[in-house]
């Protein structure tokens, strides 16, 4: 309300510096001041705000009625005797606020989820979106000739010719998935290990309402001794009831990922229907939030982690999702557009 207020303000100033004649400023006098006019108005409507608010705008609204008051005023005299004051200034008033920017709801939310990891001991590492094929795919217990590479096939990049600087001796891709960042956190550390890899991901993806070619993932990783797929249900569980509230109904299902064994998808109730079905859920009355299992013996071993001793589980979930169902957003397409309507919601 502060900031219409600071308008009509600001808008009556001109207008009534601009006025050129009495009958003109009779005309602004009942356009700002009269029983219909939008301060009026607003004036009626300070009762509604909370009670902690209502002063100090009251205080505003007040102050702008008398400047608008004293200013139509000193006009008409002005009018009279053109040696009046010509300009309307009220110093007391209070200034105008710049416009602030804010962070982007995904950033927000990918802070939210950091957060809540890093209050169960877990540490945010990050890796290159420009990848290794080795580390995207090979050392993830997919091989070349797999067909999950053709699920996930992806641009390669080349070095440019001549660029002597940077001699291309492994296949680099843009990563299709954050899982990489599993086996290069690795190769620095030593169990127990417990980190989540957020960041940006890229697939050949015809775009529509849930799908995009370019888009973020969370990774998770946490290996140590005797680390079993209750740990992994229990930690999920967790995360999705500090995201979406205590009475969330989780579902967990076997699923196949090259990197895990077992391989598990968590489910939620659909936020939206309550379960009923609708477009959201593909009718289905649940929607699938992410990826998990417990880490594969090879993988284990191409992280160099001795698996008789120690085992993990591994999870990715789709952040944009995430972020549109705890929002009530219905494309994700809107994060990536820039349009301001939609960013100034958050
Ligand atoms: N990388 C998988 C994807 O992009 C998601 C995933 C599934 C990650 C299972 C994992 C996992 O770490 O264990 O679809």
């Amino acid at each position: 309300m502060k900031d219409q207020l600071k308008s009509i303000y600001e808008e009556a100033k001109i207008k009534i510096e601009r006025a050129s004649d009495s009958a003109e400023l009779e005309r602004l006098f009942i356009e700002y001041l009269g029983r219909k006019s939008k301060l009026t108005n607003l004036l009626r409507n300070i009762k509604n705000l909370p009670v902690q608010e209502r002063g100090e705008t009251g205080n505003l609204a007040n102050r702008i009625r008398q400047a608008i008051e004293s200013g139509i005023r000193t006009r008409r005299q002005g009018l009279k005797a053109p040696t009046g004051h010509k300009t309307l200034i009220d110093r007391t008033l209070p200034g105008i606020m710049p416009a602030l920017g804010h962070y982007h709801p995904l950033t927000k939310f990918i802070r939210l989820v950091e957060s809540i990891f890093i209050s169960m001991g877990f540490e945010v590492v990050s890796g290159p979106e420009i990848e290794l094929a080795k580390y995207n795919f090979d050392l993830l217990n997919i091989p070349q000739d797999h067909p999950a590479r053709d699920l996930w096939d992806t641009y390669y990049i080349k070095a440019a010719q001549g660029n002597k600087s940077f001699e291309q001796k492994e296949q680099l891709l843009l990563r299709t998935q954050t899982s990489p960042v599993q086996i290069r956190a690795m190769l620095k550390r030593q169990p127990p290990v417990r980190l989540i890899a957020p960041g940006r991901v890229f697939r050949h993806e015809a775009t529509d309402s849930s799908h995009e070619s370019t888009f973020y993932q969370c990774e998770g990783l946490v290996i140590d001794a005797g680390v079993k797929v209750t740990d992994l249900i229990g930690t999920l569980s967790i995360f999705l009831k500090r995201i979406f509230g205590e009475n969330v109904k989780i579902r967990v299902r076997p699923e196949y990922y090259p990197f895990v064994e077992p391989g598990l998808d968590f489910d939620i109730r659909c936020q939206l229907c309550g379960g009923q079905g609708c477009s959201v859920c593909s009718q289905r009355g649940w929607l699938e939030i992410l990826g998990s299992g417990l880490v594969h013996p090879v993988v284990l071993k191409n992280m160099g982690v001795d698996s008789k001793k120690f085992s993990g589980f591994a999870f990715g979930l789709g952040l944009d999702r995430l972020m549109m169902l705890s929002n009530g957003v219905k494309d994700i397409r809107l994060s990536y557009l820039g349009d301001l309507r939609f960013l100034r919601q958050f």
